[in-house]
């Protein structure tokens, strides 16, 4: 079952082009409506104002570009996580010395702890569970790391809900990792506490790590949604033991080119995170690792941008007149006759700029695309915009 003679190039030829890289072939060659200001809405890039403290706190720490930052993330920034994911998820205990790292992003961790654990163990346990569609890392994680993807399809006749009860026993049993997104980046979708704690119990009958890619945590409409640590504490699993989640400040700060992000959970398999870490060394530079422990201690600006994404919805669906508000995070997964066409035509005749659901999906065995016949929409730009998308898009035609 596994393949452990695959070289790496063998592996990256398995990946196809990267979704964006596949809209720029869609749209090269067509023009954009010249009469109207192009709208981006097909990069999930939050571009809101800058956090009032962020240029004051980088002033303060310039001098740490002369120095090397420390990969892990240094002592001020561990605390900040952890005082942040303490207060976020009633956690009793999580200490940053062991059980939080700094990432550069959660892009690289989410790849790289995917060669942190399914490597040593690829041969006896190969799978790699995922949502499809999905976040297109964990795919390309899986793969380069030589683990096979296993997908779990989210459409909307199961709720858009990676289901753990269609997973056959054989496949938990040759299971190396499980990558869960909640709030979910493209469908919204959110975990509950119930899904967690079974897919935990699942963890320990059949000896696999879950990874719980949380980036989209503090954008949602009604209920906050439940982190894994979270559910770790309330069934007294202080220790975390084989889970790990991930959350970043590109979403929750509107801050993506600060590249700061946390990994958090067991610490014996961080510890594995960080040995694989310190010979690839992707180290956030000091200064804005003083801005990103300002922006985990600060709560204010998080409640701002919520308010703009959620009008921003709600402004986006009055304008259009269909679909349904997201549980989690500012994409609109819109269903529509055929994803490819529905782009195009946006970026022609609306100047609008639309990643096709498909892109963001895998092929299943028969062939289905869970993601054709939907686009997704990034309500990024503010509230305005969204209504302003919401108006051109219904007159997109096909
Ligand atoms: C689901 C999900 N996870 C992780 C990321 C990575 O974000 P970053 O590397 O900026 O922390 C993104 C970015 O779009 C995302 O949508």
């Amino acid at each position: 079952m596994s393949q452990p003679q695959q070289t790496e190039q063998v592996r990256l030829a398995q990946l196809g082009a990267y979704p964006f890289a596949r809209l720029k072939t869609l749209l090269a060659n067509h023009q954009a409506n010249p009469d109207l200001l192009h709208i981006d809405a097909g990069a999930g890039e939050p571009r809101l104002p800058l956090p009032p403290f962020v240029a004051q706190t980088l002033a303060n720490h310039l001098d740490g570009f002369s120095r090397y930052p420390s990969t892990n993330g240094n002592d001020i920034l561990r605390s900040a996580i952890a005082d942040w994911l303490k207060r976020r998820y009633d956690l009793v205990q999580i200490d940053p010395a062991t059980q939080v790292l700094s990432a550069n992003g959660t892009r690289e961790a989410l790849f790289a702890i995917a060669h942190a654990l399914i490597n040593p163990e690829a041969a006896n346990k190969p799978f790699a569970l995922m949502p499809n569609p999905m976040y297109q890392i964990y795919l390309g994680a899986a793969i380069t790391a030589g683990a096979r993807p296993y997908f779990m399809p989210c459409c909307r006749s199961n709720n858009f809900t990676p289901d753990l009860d269609s997973i056959p026993s054989e496949v938990w049993k040759n299971s190396a990792i499980i990558y869960v997104c909640s709030p979910s980046n493209p469908t919204g979708w959110i975990a509950q506490h119930a899904y967690f704690a079974k897919l935990i119990a699942l963890a320990d009958q059949y000896d696999f790590y879950i990874v719980s890619d949380e980036c989209y945590s503090e954008i949602y409409s009604q209920q906050k949604p439940v982190g894994l640590l979270q559910v770790c504490a309330t069934l007294g699993r202080h220790d975390y033991r084989r889970c790990l989640a991930m959350n970043s400040l590109s979403k929750r700060s509107a801050l993506p080119g600060l590249r700061s992000g946390l990994i958090a959970g067991d610490a014996a398999l961080l510890a594995r995170f960080a040995k694989l870490r310190s010979y690839t060394g992707p180290a956030t530079p000091l200064p804005l690792q003083h801005v990103a422990a300002a922006a985990w201690s600060d709560e204010s600006h998080v409640e701002k941008h919520l308010t703009i994404y959620r009008q921003s919805l709600k402004s986006f669906f009055s304008a259009y007149g269909a679909g349904e508000v997201p549980a989690g995070s500012f994409f609109v997964w819109l269903p529509v006759a055929d994803d490819e066409a529905f782009a195009l035509a946006a970026y022609q005749q609306q100047s609008v700029t639309l990643l096709p659901g498909s892109y963001l999906a895998a092929d299943d065995t028969r062939g289905n695309n869970p993601g054709r016949g939907y686009i997704r929409i990034a309500l990024v730009d503010g509230v305005e915009k969204a209504a302003e998308l919401g108006r051109r898009l219904k007159s997109v035609s096909i």
